[in-house]
């Protein structure tokens, strides 16, 4: 008997369907790394991210493995991909400090742009106007999750 050649690597999936009826709901259905993206924990204990905290991660973005960070301001937590507008370097020095003392925006360690850390709005500096792009992330479970495009917490 000839065995049929697996087109994608993952052998006969219509033989594989056969023998196991729930298989679809198993089986991966890779389009791109977005959809493929599953939530992702960036920290164990939500509450080590104190008051003006921040922690960098990594995160999907269309396709691209991002740097992203997470900031808590006024007890809220607010993400974003780690890339300026201005210029697209780091908003930190690798540090993951994004606030200044005065402690009323995102501050680009680079060249000062301030982005207002509810909306990644620049309302100051040489990107007025831009935004940062934002990420989604929620706390479940006492732990902050990275939530990709699509998924719900
Ligand atoms: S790179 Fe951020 S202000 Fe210039």
């Amino acid at each position: 008997m000839r065995r049929r050649e697996s087109v994608n690597g993952c052998g006969d999936e219509r033989m594989l369907h056969r023998l196991v009826p729930h298989v679809r709901s198993i089986l991966p259905r890779p389009r791109n790394l977005g959809q493929c993206a599953r939530m992702t924990m960036i920290l164990k204990d939500a509450r080590l991210l104190s008051e003006g905290g921040g922690l960098r991660f990594s995160a999907i973005v269309n396709g691209v493995q991002r740097d992203a960070f997470v900031v808590r301001f006024r007890g809220e937590l607010f993400a974003y991909v780690n890339t300026c507008r201005h210029q697209s370097l780091a908003l930190d020095f690798g540090d993951a400090r994004f606030f200044d003392e005065a402690f009323d925006a995102i501050v680009c360690c680079q060249h000062g742009a301030r982005y207002r850390p509810e909306t990644g709005e620049c309302f100051a500096g040489p990107c007025l106007g831009a935004r940062l792009t934002p990420l989604a992330v929620a706390v479940r479970d006492g732990a902050i999750w990275w939530v990709p495009p699509g998924r719900s917490p």
